[in-house]
């Protein structure tokens, strides 16, 4: 099938496969709904190291890639041949990761001899909203915040986007799982960040950091003054108020994430913003993006917190809207290989 047939192609069906970190997923869309969506989690493995084994999660990707894609076209209720096209995330992210599910569904696109669309993971991240939300239309602002990127977009079609600003140093994901480790919370630092704050009080002083642009972040120097913050209390023999922390540090990052949203939508004349991304999952950043909004009579939209994180139901969606409204350029050839880091949108 041409790209041309695959745009007119009536209830078009997508396979798509994620494996860009330490989850294998796998989800099918018909005509931009999801009929089936499977996750399967490396993050028990990974746990007992602390972070994300570049080695050891793709072993598993390995294992896992061929059950996970027959557990989605089975609860689905179709079979690979049904596919129009498939679809895989081929970067940014972990590259012995990504190369298992590029080189998986390469070999299923050329075996059944059907089209292959790549996915870049943070658009990926970004069409989530459309699922949650279908009738979010562009032009608005997209708020990344995910483990390995942070950075305010303009989403100035479905596939055209302007990047306004992002992270100097870490990635906010980056940063709560660093700040769980000092408050020796397991990984991933996220979820344990959240669940610990909420019995906190922001007593703890987190200085905002000063960056040249209003979009542009830095968490590094927010993670060491809570490092700081933790070795000057050890010193003293004081013991640190882990929940005053991770509440302190939340609220401080909400803000600032929040504060270059709502800018950008007022400077570019936008009335929506979106959250993408992992650590969009979390329930305070969520609460202050919505508060803002509606002060300023903009809407907040969110993907489901199950895919803010890691998950093949965004990338089919991409790979949808690629297809839909995209010119071609997403179509990988023989010879589509993963990267390890591509621009960001
Ligand atoms: O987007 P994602 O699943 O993977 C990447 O593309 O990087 O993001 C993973 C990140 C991790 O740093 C994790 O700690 C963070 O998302 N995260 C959260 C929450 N759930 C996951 N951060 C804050 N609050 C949460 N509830
Ligand atoms: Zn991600």
């Amino acid at each position: 099938m041409t790209f041309a047939e695959l745009k007119e192609k009536k209830d078009l069906l997508i396979v798509a496969l994620e494996s860009s970190c330490d989850e294998t997923a796998c989800a099918v869309l018909k005509d931009g709904k999801i009929l089936s969506s499977v996750i399967s989690s490396q993050i028990d493995i990974h746990k007992e190291y602390g972070g994300v084994v570049p080695e050891i999660a793709s072993r598993n990707h390995v294992i896992n890639v061929e059950p996970v894609v027959e557990e989605a076209l089975k609860k689905a209720g179709v079979t690979a041949s049904d596919a129009d096209c498939f679809a895989v995330t081929y970067g940014a992210g972990l590259l012995g990761a990504l190369l298992v599910g590029v080189s998986y569904m390469k070999g299923l696109a050329f075996a059944l001899n059907k089209p292959l669309i790549k996915v870049n993971h943070i658009r990926g991240h970004i069409a989530a909203n459309y699922i949650a939300d279908p009738s979010l239309t562009p032009p608005y602002i997209g708020l990344i915040v995910s483990g390995g990127h942070t950075a305010v977009v303009k989403v100035d079609s479905y596939t055209s986007f302007t990047y306004l600003g992002g992270t100097m140093d870490d990635a906010v994901g980056e940063a709560f799982d660093k700040v769980a480790r000092v408050l020796s919370l397991p990984y991933p630092g996220g979820p344990e960040i959240e669940k610990a704050a909420k019995g906190g009080v922001r007593t703890v002083y987190i200085p905002e950091p000063k960056t040249g642009s209003p979009y542009d972040f830095s968490f590094s120097g927010i993670k060491t003054s809570v490092i700081n913050y933790a070795h000057t209390a050890a010193q003293r023999g004081e013991e640190i108020n882990k929940a005053d922390v991770a509440c302190s540090f939340q609220s401080a990052v909400a803000e600032m994430l929040v504060k270059a949203a709502v800018r950008a939508a007022k400077e570019y004349g936008l009335k929506d913003i979106a959250l993408a991304g992992g650590v969009g999952a979390n329930g305070e950043i969520r609460r202050v993006l919505t508060e803002a909004c509606a002060k300023r009579d903009l809407r907040a939209h969110f993907p489901t917190k199950e895919t803010c994180t890691d998950n093949a139901a965004m990338i089919a969606m991409e790979a949808y809207l690629q297809v839909r409204y995209g010119d071609g350029s997403a179509l990988a050839g023989e010879e589509l290989d993963a990267r390890a880091s591509i621009p960001l949108v």
